[in-house]
């Protein structure tokens, strides 16, 4: 039996979906187990997938959820077992290496920063922080300023932004459009029946006139704006299976629509020509995860499951760099707004930044602590965004290579982190993930 067919009877009535957290108890009193066992993985938790593979769920599909929506990194060390270890005299180390501070002349350990400086350096800045005449680094503050609260009846995979709307994504079969010119972000749009199985990845052009976005049935379909809504315009019926396609990028105008997927190839639509393909990369076969266009159209970037980074040249059709890629998944590639620089990340915990025409690695930033799921470049390229497994989002200089704010309002996974359009001289940001709910975060005007 088809996945769909199986599923949509299920999942289609708004009211089982929106109820689903509170009414899990009744709903298991009311339809079969099996079912059950299929949706639970599919809407709420991707780790009990076995269930849906042994009734027949398309291998590919099984597949994806293993991979890619399984982000569970490897258990901690267990607090009790630290302490074993500790009590075993397995953990503790005679500090030996000591010596003076040479700026305060505490005693510290060696090679270590000593922990007195670094205070006074880290009030120094807290107070920069509020002072924005000052130049230089500083740390930035964001403030709260609204949540949807369960936005979306399952975790939300995608946020994308236009000038004036905020569009989101999640297991569920709802498109759904919030206004960012109002500070309550009220519904203007729901895109019903978007994808019966759920979408996994929407985003939107620049100009905020074209969205894309593909569902967990496989479909990719193109929507257009005219006055404030979206309707479907295309569906690209090129040999999309379930899983087939993945990840999925448009260029700034609109007018070209690149894809990941399973198998590693990349394919380039021209919306203009009617949807008609116009580019097919190859790359050596790993899962692509992860895809980008430059905002000139020319290049598109893909981040792989095999920790491989490429860039192909759309004017010569040929792969342009193979980047020194990271060691493990890449689950975001962002090029910047100047199309100088390109920001990879995923499993690896970092992030990399590579110089676009040289193909080299300039930086890697470090301090996330878990697999990171999301990158945005803000307007001006002088910030990128990024949000993790663990519900932390950070926000980074490029100029001074560091992590200038951290919020974790929630330990839920953040699938996707997206600046908002600038209102007066304050940047903001969109989170949305696990938890369901899309938070809004303003800058705080210091002084
Ligand atoms: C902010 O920084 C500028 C330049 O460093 C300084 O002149 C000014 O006094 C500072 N203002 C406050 C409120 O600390
Ligand atoms: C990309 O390549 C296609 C096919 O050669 C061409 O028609 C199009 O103008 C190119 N786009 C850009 C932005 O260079
Ligand atoms: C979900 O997470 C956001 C931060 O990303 C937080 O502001 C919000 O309160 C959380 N909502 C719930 C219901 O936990």
């Amino acid at each position: 039996m088809a996945l769909r067919q199986l599923l949509s009877p299920l999942l289609f009535p708004a009211a089982t979906l929106s109820t689903s957290t509170a009414s899990s108890s009744i709903r298991l009193r009311t339809s079969p187990l099996f079912l059950q066992q299929l949706i639970q993985p599919l809407l709420y938790t991707p780790i009990a997938i076995p269930a849906a593979i042994r009734i027949g769920v398309p291998s590919i599909l099984a597949e994806i959820w293993e991979s890619i929506l399984r982000a569970v990194p490897k258990k901690k060390t267990s607090h009790r077992k630290k302490r074993q270890r500790f009590l075993a005299g397995k953990g503790l180390k005679d500090v030996t290496a000591l010596n003076k501070c040479s700026a305060c002349g505490n005693v510290k350990k060696a090679h270590v920063l000593c922990p007195f400086c670094v205070n006074d350096i880290r009030k120094l800045w807290n107070r920069g922080s509020h002072n924005n005449s000052q130049s230089g680094f500083q740390s930035k503050q964001y403030l709260t300023t609204h949540t949807i609260d369960h936005a979306h009846p399952t975790d939300i995979y995608a946020l994308a932004t236009t000038p004036t709307q905020i569009l989101s994504a999640s297991g569920s079969s709802s498109i759904l459009v919030h206004s960012t010119n109002d500070p309550e972000f009220p519904l203007s749009q729901t895109l019903e029946k978007a994808h019966k199985l759920g979408v996994h990845h929407l985003t939107t052009s620049r100009n905020g006139k074209v969205a894309a976005s593909v569902g967990f049935g496989g479909e990719l379909k193109i929507w257009s704006e005219e006055d404030g809504k979206w309707s479907q315009s295309r569906e690209i019926v090129d040999s999309n299976k379930p899983g087939e396609i993945w990840a999925i990028a448009l260029s700034a105008d609109g007018q070209y629509l690149a894809a990941t997927s399973s198998d590693g190839r990349i394919n380039v639509w021209d919306n203009l020509a009617d949807g008609a393909k116009i580019r097919e990369f190859e790359t050596k076969g790993s899962f692509g995860m992860s895809i980008d266009i430059s905002v000139d159209g020319r290049f598109t970037a893909s981040g792989h499951e095999n920790g491989g980074i490429y860039i192909f040249n759309n004017d010569t059709g040929r792969l342009f760099h193979s980047l020194p890629g990271l060691v493990r998944s890449v689950r975001a590639v962002a090029f910047s707004p100047g199309g100088k620089l390109l920001a990879a990340a995923g499993e690896s915990k970092v992030i990399a930044l590579y110089d676009v025409s040289s193909g080299e690695q300039v930086a890697i930033l470090t301090g996330h602590g878990a697999w990171i799921f999301s990158l945005d470049w803000s307007d001006t390229g002088e910030y990128l965004l990024s949000g993790a497994f663990d519900g932390k989002a950070k926000v980074w200089s490029i100029d001074h290579r560091t992590c200038v704010a951290t919020h974790a309002e929630t330990e839920k996974t953040l699938w996707s982190v997206n600046w908002l359009p600038k209102t007066g001289r304050n940047e903001g940001f969109a989170t949305g993930g696990s938890n369901r709910s899309i938070s809004f975060y303003r800058e705080a005007t210091g002084g």
